[in-house]
């Protein structure tokens, strides 16, 4: 009985995607630039990464900028004024600072006055987190309109000397407003994580544990360290059941999936998840050769894009699917309007 009365409450209101919007910076990082500054060549990168390039920021520009920028498209796409906001939360691992979150940035920004506003750190997993949080928020009745985003300046914090990274990240912006009202309907999130992965994919100073000091600057720790092939293979065995996993949820499997928006992180992990879900070429989404991974912003881009394209019709069945650092992972399930 108990549990029949938390489903009634629960799903007294849909959440739905009512608009979107994006925003990479202009310039380019070509991989013919990258192999001027580091040992590699285009020839290994397109055939390990599928990256042929990524986005950079001028150095001025912070983290809650290009998420403002992000932010304004989403809300007109969605015909609402940021006065129309209940919460803001911003996904990312470059907040412009530690405290305040940059989610309170862009809320001053927009002037959304009436907004609650706090960020999100699960990696690249972290706009599909928002999405969930978002959701639970609009179906129990606490709030109406929720803006997400997911944004990063993974080039402030990556290494320029370390090949085995800087060449695979980029700068970008997504955004996604979720609401009471009619749209996109998410059908179900599923989120997971595993902290024993904690040192495969990390940025060691800046934290509590190692603070800035001039030892943690000489020592490159303000960069992004990974261990590439193990991340790789947990990342396409998590692809695969986190997205059987959403789909469960709302009772579909994955011959029901008209279209996956996978993380942008690398071609061969996205075309592994294609293969184990049977799903040709033409219902897979892909970016990561124009602008590599973007951690929290791939999927939020990705979906923006995905829109602008008119590649859905309606009542598709939409799966979104992320992994990262942490470890993390998340999906969703959108019935597309
Ligand atoms: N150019 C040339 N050679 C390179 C480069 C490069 N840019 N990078 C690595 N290599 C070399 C290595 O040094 C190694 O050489 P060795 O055999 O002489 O030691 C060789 O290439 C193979 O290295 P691997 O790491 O085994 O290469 P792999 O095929 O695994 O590809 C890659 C590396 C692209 C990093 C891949 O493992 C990967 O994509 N992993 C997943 C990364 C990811 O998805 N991260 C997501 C999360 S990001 C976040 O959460 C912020």
């Amino acid at each position: 009985m108990r549990q029949e009365l938390f489903n009634l409450k629960r799903n007294q209101y849909a959440a739905s995607i009512i608009g979107t919007g994006s925003y990479v910076p202009d310039t380019i990082i070509s991989n013919s630039y990258l192999e001027k500054i580091v040992d590699t060549s285009d020839k290994w990168i397109v055939s390990r990464t599928g990256i042929r390039e990524r986005r950079k920021v001028s150095y001025e520009i912070a983290t809650s900028d290009i998420a403002t920028e992000a932010a304004v498209r989403a809300l007109n796409d969605a015909n609402l004024s940021p006065m129309d906001l209940d919460m803001v939360i911003v996904a990312t691992v470059t907040p412009d600072m530690v405290f305040p979150s940059t989610a309170c940035l862009v809320q001053k920004n927009l002037g959304a006055k009436n907004a609650a506003a706090f960020d999100i750190e699960a990696a690249c997993s972290g706009f599909i987190y928002c999405l969930s949080i978002a959701e639970q928020f609009i179906k129990s009745g606490s709030a109406e309109n929720i803006l997400v985003i997911g944004a990063e300046i993974l080039t402030k914090i990556t290494d320029y000397k370390d090949r085995n990274t800087c060449v695979l990240f980029g700068d970008g912006a997504g955004a996604a407003v979720v609401s009471k009202s009619e749209g996109s309907q998410i059908l179900s999130t599923y989120l997971g994580s595993d902290g024993d992965g904690c040192d495969l994919l990390y940025l060691p100073a800046g934290g509590s544990r190692n603070p800035a000091s001039v030892e943690t600057i000489n020592k490159s720790m303000h960069y992004i360290k990974m261990e590439g092939s193990e991340v790789f293979k947990f990342a396409v065995k998590i692809m695969e059941a986190a997205t059987e996993k959403a789909l469960g949820l709302c009772n579909l499997n994955k011959e029901k999936i008209d279209y996956l928006i996978p993380h942008q992180a690398n071609i061969r992990i996205i075309e592994n998840a294609m293969k184990r879900l049977n799903l040709t070429k033409d219902k897979v989404f892909v970016n990561v050769d124009k602008y590599g991974n973007m951690s929290s912003a791939s999927i939020a881009v990705a979906l923006d894009e995905t829109k602008r394209m008119k590649r859905l019709s309606k009542g598709d069945n939409v799966v979104l699917v992320a992994f990262g650092g942490g470890l993390t992972w998340a999906s969703a399930v959108i019935k597309w309007a």
